[in-house]
């Protein structure tokens, strides 16, 4: 009786496609791997932040160039040396005399914390 030794393929094979697909879903998942508060976050800030402050936090969106009193560029160190609490503080309650109004009653605290959580992502960002 001959005992015929499986071609290498057969074992090769399936061994490169799974690493194939391990890679594959990896690339893809990765985009998608921010923590879910900075996700939710991110949801506000596009909504009620994003056309001050800028896409990237850079105090530079659209509405910018409107104001009289220019919205916090979120990377520079004065910004980024406050505390969350700061943070969370102003945006509960507004800036005096600023274009930066108060966001209680349109933002729950859950939300406050959420979208600090992306203020901080986006302050770590380059260009
Ligand atoms: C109408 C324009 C405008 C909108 C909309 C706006 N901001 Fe502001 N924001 C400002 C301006 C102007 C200042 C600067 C006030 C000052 O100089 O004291 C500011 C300041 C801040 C600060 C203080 C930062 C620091 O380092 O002192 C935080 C935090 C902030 N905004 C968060 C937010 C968040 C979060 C939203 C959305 C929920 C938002 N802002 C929406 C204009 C805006």
């Amino acid at each position: 009786m001959t005992l015929s030794r499986p071609p290498l393929l057969w074992v090769t094979g399936p061994l490169a496609l799974a690493a194939v697909l391990l890679t594959a879903s990896w690339l893809v998942a990765a985009p998608a791997d921010l923590p879910e508060d900075v996700m939710m976050g991110k949801k506000v800030y596009e909504q009620h932040c994003q056309k001050c402050h800028g896409e990237g936090g850079w105090g530079d969106g659209p509405q910018a160039q409107w104001q009289y009193l220019p919205p916090v560029n979120f990377h520079a160190p004065s910004s980024r040396l406050k505390s969350d609490d700061e943070l969370i503080s102003v945006i509960e309650h507004g800036v005096i005399f600023s274009p930066m109004h108060s966001f209680r009653g349109t933002l729950n605290a859950t939300e406050i914390q959420d979208v600090v959580a992306y203020i901080r992502l986006l302050s770590q960002r380059g260009r």
